[in-house]
């Protein structure tokens, strides 16, 4: 199939002429990338079973991982989903359009592919002006992952997408980089009525748990998937998938007090360096002046993502930072988390924190798999 094509579009004023080619293209079963506040997504016909088929071929994705309708307002939820729980329904009320995906029933007319045959769909309508009008100009909701190959990071760019995709999907909407940098927030209700946050993302927790006591609905709010690595139907749970959003290179995380954090890092970056690799260091505006020494090796490359004080800029960067270190030819990246990370033997280790630090600790963990070193508590 022939290169996508490549059209730059503004992303406040999107040319509605340039929507609706691309609704058409969406419409008669292509794929179609588009950004989002959050990062960039594939988009395919919610209610085309083939389509939905080449789009998961396209990302190379596990059939097994459902995915989220992007709907152009709230209005058309009960198109695709049914049985609202009280609670998940205020919070739509509240951060949409925004990033926030719900879980609720699935809707007999959507495909069970959408949600790789759960009963249960997840639904978000996203703010940004360039996926709104897509989906309005195609007139069906869009199912739409992140724009990127199965297991690496999100696409906050549209040079990401042509890297990972440009030859396998028809269009791209370039509206430049994309603003929030993390995926949205995903919650589902638990059997008991409990709201469970399943992905932490670019709506904290901690805005959910307010918005649901200003409307006094008194629900519990879990995080973290329920721990079960596969059920007996073989079903994933999302967030168990250790390895993802990850770059080509090996990252190696450290985990604790800052000033200790840092310490560990020089020392990884020094093993990376006696062992033959190329190494990457992710820097926070703090750690600049004690983890880059003018002695360090030139070899090592370096990628400022911003202050721990703006965790919206780390988010912003985060990404596109991996991408960056991988175009470098960098093989090992050392990190740190912003916060400290709670472990449990045997189990992969849970981010702290609040607010977005949670979810970009949360993505540095997942890319990290198992490579996560602790220096001991923040105190
Ligand atoms: O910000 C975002 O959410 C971006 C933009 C493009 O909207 N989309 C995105 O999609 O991140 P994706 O496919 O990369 O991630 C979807 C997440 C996965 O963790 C998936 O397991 C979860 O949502 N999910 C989808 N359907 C679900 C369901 N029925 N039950 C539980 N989790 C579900
Ligand atoms: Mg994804």
């Amino acid at each position: 199939m022939p290169p996508a094509v490549i059209l730059p579009i503004d992303p406040q004023h999107p040319d509605r002429r340039l929507l609706v080619r691309a609704g058409a293209v969406i419409r008669s079963g292509g794929l179609v990338a588009f950004p989002t506040e959050t990062v960039y997504g594939l988009g395919a016909n919610a209610f085309d079973d083939h389509a939905i088929a080449s789009l998961y071929k396209a990302k190379r994705r596990d059939a097994r991982d459902p995915l989220i309708v992007h709907l152009a307002s709230a209005s058309g939820l009960p198109r695709v989903a049914t049985d609202i729980p009280e609670a998940l329904g205020h919070l739509t009320t509240r951060f949409w359009p925004g990033p926030l995906t719900i879980v609720a029933r699935r809707h007999p007319d959507v495909p069970g592919r959408v949600s790789a045959n759960r009963p249960t769909v997840a639904v978000r309508v996203p703010a940004h002006p360039v996926a709104r009008g897509l989906i309005e100009a195609s007139g069906v909701p869009v199912v739409a992952p992140s724009a990127n190959r199965f297991m690496r990071s999100s696409a906050t760019r549209a040079s990401h997408v042509v890297a990972d995709l440009g030859e396998v999907i028809d269009l791209i909407l370039d509206g430049g980089p994309t603003e929030i940098g993390l995926e949205s927030t995903v919650v589902a209700t638990d059997d008991d009525g409990s709201v469970r946050v399943l992905r932490p993302g670019a709506i904290p927790v901690e805005a959910i748990v307010v918005a649901l006591r200003d409307a006094g609905i008194d629900v519990p709010v879990h995080v973290g998937a329920v721990q079960r690595v596969a059920s007996n139907d073989g079903e994933l749970s999302p967030g168990l998938l250790e390895t993802h959003y990850a770059p080509r290179a090996t990252l190696v995380l450290v985990s604790g007090a800052p000033a200790s954090s840092v310490r560990l890092m020089v020392q990884l970056l020094h093993d990376a360096i006696a062992a033959g690799e190329r190494p990457g260091l992710i820097v926070y505006d703090e750690d600049a002046d004690s983890l880059i020494d003018p002695r360090m090796p030139h070899r090592v490359t370096i990628s400022h993502v911003g202050s721990v004080a703006s965790p919206e800029t780390i988010a912003h960067n985060l990404f596109a930072s991996f991408r960056d270190l991988d175009a470098a030819g960098v093989t090992r990246i050392v990190a740190r988390t912003i916060d400290a990370v709670t472990t449990m033997p045997g189990r992969p280790p849970i981010p702290g924190g609040f607010g977005l630090a949670r979810a970009i600790d949360d993505r540095l963990i997942r890319a990290a798999g198992s490579r996560v070193h602790l220096t001991g508590s923040m105190k």
